[in-house]
């Protein structure tokens, strides 16, 4: 009797999780086999703000999909393997983020990237400009200074760019500048949230360290700490040792983001990340997307702030990269042309 009474209490909270996670969101993961994409996945088939989880990639999507619809959280998954069923998959999605794209090996910048990867992000925003036009992108594709500008100016192409709808995740930067400061500082990571600013690749990377509550770190401490986060994804593609670059880290920091991002479009109040978008505050610099941090809702960017006050080595870092991050910038869109 009581096995009995366990049992049909136990199909009963699964028809109510299957009832409310029909009610939850629908994300696509494009690239979603890939080394990123395979752990971002599984987080986000952990997400308690995901229903359907949709993968897509141009190999291998049946066997992760096969393999994450085991586990028993809520929502369903499903695969879509090559470009012509990309469109289905991204179909209805409220959010699709793309990690699709070819990863560093030591000695490679992030731009060296870019004639891969230019088509690639083109192309996928082709199709989403058609199967999800109103949905959140978050591009995880490298490099992001530049592939941002791709996918905004192929919804662009095809009348449905909405600025604040479109993200490149700087979220690993923030992710490891918290570490490592947390580090510095002896203090527990939860206790630290460093803004990062900019863009995403070597000095157009820019922590504020002279935001961080309490702390009275040394010059020397702020020139090694700010190396080591502009520099962080060549630490690891070098442990890596060509085989390819971060992607435990950056699945956990989109799966962050894509956390946050669902939230906000749930109607949660004050949510507030860093995020490379078009943004004013840089433009007089010739930089129409930039990171600061942005207050997100129902509709993607509800507003974006100011660059912090910046120390004298932060305004210095910020005029020596501004030119590189305006160049990267004006590569995707002319690709475009
Ligand atoms: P990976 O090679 O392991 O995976 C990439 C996946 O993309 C592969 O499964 C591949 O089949 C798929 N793919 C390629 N072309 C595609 C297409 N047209 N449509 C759909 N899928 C396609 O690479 P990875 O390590 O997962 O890295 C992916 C990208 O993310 C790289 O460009 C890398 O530089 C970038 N990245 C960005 C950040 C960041 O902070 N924004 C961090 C780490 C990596
Ligand atoms: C990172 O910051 O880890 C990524 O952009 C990947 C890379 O090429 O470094």
């Amino acid at each position: 009797m009581l096995s009995s009474i366990a049992r049909n209490s136990q199909l009963l909270s699964h028809a109510r999780m299957m009832s409310s996670s029909s009610s939850l969101p629908k994300v696509a993961v494009v690239g979603a086999a890939g080394g990123i994409g395979q752990s971002l996945s599984l987080l986000l088939k952990c997400s308690p703000h995901v229903g359907e989880l949709a993968l897509s990639d141009i190999v291998n999507t049946p066997g992760v999909a096969a393999d994450l619809g085991h586990i028993n959280t809520e929502g369903s998954v499903t695969g879509y393997n090559g470009p012509d069923a990309m469109a289905d998959a991204l179909k209805d999605a409220k959010l699709v983020v793309i990690p699709a794209g070819v990863p560093r090996k030591p000695g490679m910048t992030r731009d060296d990237l870019f004639n891969t990867n230019a088509g690639i992000v083109r192309s996928i925003a082709e199709v989403a400009a058609k199967a999800c036009p109103n949905a959140f992108f978050a591009i995880i594709s490298n490099p992001v200074n530049s592939t941002v500008p791709i996918f905004a100016e192929t919804l662009k192409s095809a009348g449905v760019y909405d600025p604040k709808k479109v993200f490149g995740v700087t979220t690993l930067d923030i992710t490891r500048a918290n570490t490592f400061v947390a580090d510095a500082l002896d203090r527990h990571t939860k206790d630290v949230n460093v803004t990062v600013c900019g863009g995403h690749a070597g000095t157009t990377i820019m922590p504020i360290l002279s935001g961080v509550e309490g702390a009275n770190f040394s010059d020397q401490q702020i020139k090694e700490l700010t190396h080591r986060i502009q520099f962080g994804g060549d630490e690891v593609v070098q442990a890596k040792d060509g085989a390819g670059s971060a992607t435990l880290s950056m699945a956990y920091a989109a799966a962050v983001f894509s956390d946050r991002l669902l939230q906000a479009a749930a109607g949660e109040k004050d949510v507030i990340e860093c995020a490379y978008v078009e943004s004013p505050v840089a433009k007089d610099d010739g930089c129409d997307y930039f990171s600061t941090p942005v207050r997100l809702g129902p509709n993607g960017v509800e507003e974006i702030f100011p660059l912090p006050s910046l120390s004298t080595s932060e305004k210095e870092n910020y005029d020596q990269m501004i030119g590189d991050l305006a160049a990267q910038i004006k590569k995707g869109v002319d690709f475009c042309k």
